[in-house]
Formats: C-alpha cells, structure tokens, sequence
C-alpha cells in the first residue's frame, strides 16, 4: 500500500468513526426513545447529497472531571451546509449520543462559525436542538460558548431566517438559543424545553413534575407559546421545517420564491357572500375566508393550538407568500387578548423584516378586559401589537369582514396605521363600540329614568337601532376615505391580489433611528 493509500484510508477509517459519535450503543438507546441522530436527521432535512460537513475532527478541550478520556471528533454537534428545494441553507445538529449535546466551548465554536458563514451567504439557519445544555464539566467556558452563539442569534436576527427544531430534552442555553430565533418546532412526547429539567427543580425548589408537564411539547404549543409548531414525529416536524421555508426569502434583502399555481386569482367564491350569520353575536369560522382566499386552499399555519383567537401563518395568493393574520370569531367571539397580541406582534414584525406582504381579516370585538387581562399587562401587550402594525413597511391589505371596534379597530392594520388598501364587506360594523355598550354609555340615565319594563326595552331598542343605523355598516368609514372600497364577499380573492400586484413595488422608510423601543 502506497503512503497515499494508507493516508487516504486512515481519513475514511476517522470519518467513518466520526460519523458513529458517541458509539453504537448510545445511538441504539436514541433510537429505542424514537429519536433519530443528528445525521440522520440532517440527511432527512437536506437534499439528497447537498450536505457539506465542516469540522468533523474538531474536539473539546477540557481536561477536568476527566473529560480528557472522553473525546469525540467533531464532540456534539454536526454542522454544514446544503441545500433544501435547492435553496443553500445551513444548520447544525446536536449530537445527543456525545454527552447528551451538552455545549463545549468548541461546539460553541462550530455552530458560530456556520452562524457566521449563513450570514456571509445569505441563507437561513436552521438549528435542530437535543441538548443538555451547558457542558457543566467546562463551566464558564461553557457558558462563555452560549453567550457567544446567542449574539449572533442576535446580530443576524431579521437579517436571515433562523429556526430551531427541538428534537430531544433541551434545557439552559439550548432554549434560550431558539428562543432568539424566529420559529420553534417541537415534537410530541420526545422533546422538551426547560430552563432546567425535573431533577434540578426538585432539588432547588422541591416541586414534583415530569419532563411533559414541565416543557413538553404541548405545555409549549399551547399554554406558553414557545412552540410555533409542534409535530407528531421527527419526519413531520422536518417536513414542516421544509416547508415553512418554501414561504421564506433567503435574507431580508431577497424576496419570497414564487411558485407558480393553477388557481386563478380571480376566482370568486360565492360561499363567502352567504357566510357572515344574521345575528351578529353568533360566530364563523374564519379559517373557511383564509383558504378561500389563497392559492389552492393552502395554509401554513403558526402557532396554531396557541391564542386561537387570532389566527396567523402562511400562504401565496397569485404565487407570491404572504403573511396572514386573521381575527377568529370562534373562539372568544375573536377578541385580543394578551397572547393574541404576542402571537400576532411577532408574526407581522417576522413578515415586515423579511418583505412578506400583510392581508389582515378583521372581526373584532374589541380588546378582552377584566383583571386578569389588566394584571397580565393587555395595555403593553396589546401595544406589541400596535406597534408591530403601524412600523411595518410592507404591503399591507386588509379587509374587515364584520366587527371592528374601538382600539382593536385601530391595531388590526386600519389605514392610519399606514395601512395601503383597506376593503371593507357590506356586514362590517366599524365604530368605537357595539350597539349594546353604546346604548347603556350614552342613554343609561334616560332608560333608567323609564319605569314601564315593556316601555325601558322599547326606548333601548330603539337607540339600539339609531346607533345600528349610524355604525352598523361600513359606510361612515368609507365616507371618510377610512375604507377604500366596499367589496362583495364572493370577490375578496381577486380584490386582494390585484391590491398586492399594485403593492408589489412599495417603498416606505421608517425615521431614522438607532433602533427602536417597541413595548416589550
Ligand atoms: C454535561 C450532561 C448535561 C450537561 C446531560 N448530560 N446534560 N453532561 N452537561 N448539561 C449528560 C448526562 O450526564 C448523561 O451522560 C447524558 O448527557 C444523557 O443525559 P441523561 O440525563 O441520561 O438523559 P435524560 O434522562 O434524557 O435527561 C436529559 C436532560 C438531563 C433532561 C437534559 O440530562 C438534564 O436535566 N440535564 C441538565 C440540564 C441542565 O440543567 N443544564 C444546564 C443548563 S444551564 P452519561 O455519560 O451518564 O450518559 C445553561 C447555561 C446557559 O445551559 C443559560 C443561558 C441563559
């Protein structure tokens, strides 16, 4: 054997053990949890043969707690680059066989650096987490390693798309890292995130709870909001990575790919003209407006078991993406609450920095109150979403369908908050309340005053109905030039997409400032 020979095969025997990290036994116990490895899901992700793997042969440099008998090539994470749909991306993968993917300065070191390099080219990012967190065993270089990986989760946010897949127990700087990102995907029953796992709450402050109850992926999808997306398995959470970016420009200064559909934008539905109910109390489903709208009925929903009040995601109307956000009078008849509003600030300021245009649906009643909204600060929260709306310089078409009252009126992308074409339905109600609250402000003393029961209804539903007749409509909005057309239902797909089409080549600037100082 050549020299030649011998160095190339000590290079395929070191990569071939480079690719088993923490060894077959490990591997078979992350199988036996329904886990794949960080290969294996990278290989899921990318294109067939795109991976490009860079430091494979890097190791830790710790020498306490024996750490030095403990070495891996490329210690516990697999970085690269590749192409998905034929668009570059870049992405680590945390190897949880190698101590459990707990964060080495040097891995800190290898996710930087693609960080770095995704940043350089242009492309999104795409961490898929399973990590203990800190390597305690380094202590603060550890910490140090986290620190640096979180500025540039920092730097290059609304800069390149960033998403992290949790595909295991992630816990400490493994969550705070997605948390800086812009979507988080987890999967049902094998993933969590925490800031530290059930042991160490038990030991420092003694409360009793399992992995699931503490961060698991419904806990995160449902009840705190962490989660964007929460997946039945690893194959559908990577298909869902996939295709949430189909949705997404490479970086903020590209625009969204167009994909081409054979739904004409100007289709009518005529569905839509009989969908609004007679009694404005009763509820619709807004979801069946969403599909009717967008090409082929398809809709990437975010955050879709959180905040169901409001509902937001993607689609392409005429083959360009599109931000959706939509009140749902289903659920709490669709007024804002505090999540909704968190939910729906981070989707239009997510749209607004990567120059995916906004369609907002309105139906809604009104901000929710009571202490529990007051206490949980709905006046900042709600403020988010003000905010988000009226410094977005993206095209923003909105079409209020039935209810747009009061402040939640101004939030939902009215046209003083810089909104380009507001369209209204001929059922919308736009005014700074509903009849009944209206009625009982400003006619309390004289109903009052009126003894006869039957006489007190008759004068309320009788300043019900002038109220109705002043408010009830979409007419006093757009004689004041607040709406700029009143459209019939049925046309709401094509009246949108010619909105957009003119709004295609939109150019709005925003003060200048060094950064701004939105209410968190
Ligand atoms: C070193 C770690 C580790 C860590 C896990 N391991 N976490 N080693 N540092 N942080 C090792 C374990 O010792 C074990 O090694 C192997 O990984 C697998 O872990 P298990 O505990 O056997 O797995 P599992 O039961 O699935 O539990 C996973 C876990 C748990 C929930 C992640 O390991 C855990 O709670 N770890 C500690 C989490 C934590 O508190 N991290 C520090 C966060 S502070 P062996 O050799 O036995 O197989 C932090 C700072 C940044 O991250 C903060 C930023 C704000």
């Amino acid at each position: 054997m050549s020299i030649q020979q011998e160095n190339i095969g000590k290079l395929v025997a070191r990569r071939e053990k480079a690719r088993e990290g923490g060894g077959k036994t490990r591997i078979e116990a992350q199988h036996a949890k329904g886990k794949l490895t960080a290969r294996e899901r990278i290989a899921l992700l990318l294109d067939e043969g795109s991976f490009e793997e860079y430091d494979m042969f890097v190791q830790h440099r710790c020498t306490d707690f024996e750490m030095d008998r403990q070495r891996f090539d490329g210690d516990g994470v697999v970085t690269g680059c590749g192409t998905i749909a034929g668009r570059l991306v870049y992405v680590f993968a945390q190897d949880f066989t190698v101590t459990g993917g707990s964060l080495s300065k040097t891995m800190s070191d290898k996710i930087c650096k693609v960080m770095d390099m995704a940043a350089k080219a242009g492309a999104p990012l795409i961490g898929l987490n399973d990590s203990g967190g800190a390597r305690i065993q380094e202590g603060i270089d550890a910490l140090a390693g986290y620190g640096e990986i979180f500025e540039r989760n920092i730097l290059y946010s609304g800069v390149i798309p960033q998403i992290s897949g949790i595909f295991g127990p992630c816990a400490g700087g493994a969550v705070y890292s997605p948390a800086l990102t812009d979507f988080t995907l987890m999967v049902k029953g094998t993933s969590y995130m925490f800031l530290t796992g059930p042991g160490v709450v038990k030991s420092v402050i003694g409360e009793d709870v399992t992995s699931e109850d503490l961060g698991g992926a419904s806990v995160h999808s449902t009840k705190s909001g962490v989660a964007h997306f929460a997946a039945a398995d690893e194959k559908e959470g990577i298909a869902t990575i996939k295709e949430l970016l189909s949705y997404l420009p490479q970086n903020n200064a590209d625009e969204a790919p167009i994909v081409p559909s054979k739904d004409p934008v100007s289709r009518i539905d005529d569905s839509l003209n009989e969908l609004i109910p007679d009694n404005p109390n009763k509820a619709y489903d807004m979801y069946k407006v969403v599909r009717s709208i967008v090409d082929d009925g398809r809709f990437l929903e975010v955050h879709r078991d959180f905040a169901k009040n409001i509902i937001v995601g993607f689609a392409r109307i005429g083959g360009r993406s599109v931000g959706v956000v939509a009140n749902q009078p289903a659920v709490l008849a669709g007024a804002l609450d505090i999540n909704a509003s968190r939910k729906a600030s981070r989707f239009v300021r997510f749209c607004d920095a990567f120059n995916i245009p906004l369609v907002t649906l309105v139906d809604v009643p009104g901000f929710l109150c009571g202490t529990r909204q007051e206490y949980g600060a709905i006046i900042t929260n709600g403020a988010k979403l003000l905010y988000a709306y009226g410094e977005a310089t993206v095209p923003k078409v909105t079409v209020t369908l039935r209810k747009s009252y009061g402040g939640a009126h101004i939030v939902m992308s009215c046209k003083q908050l810089r909104g380009d074409i507001n369209y209204a339905w001929p059922s919308s109600e736009i005014a700074v309340m509903g009849a009944d609250g209206a009625v009982g402000v400003l006619y309390s003393k004289e109903i009052k005053a009126v003894e006869d029961p039957a006489e007190k209804a008759a004068v309320t539903a009788l300043k019900k109905k002038e109220y109705e007749d002043l408010f009830s409509n979409p007419y006093r909005a757009a004689e004041r030039g607040y709406i700029d057309d009143v459209i019939e239902p049925r046309n709401t797909r094509f009246r949108v997409a010619r909105a957009l089409a003119q709004l295609a080549s939109k150019r709005q600037e925003l003060p200048a400032k060094k950064h701004d100082n939105l209410p968190l």
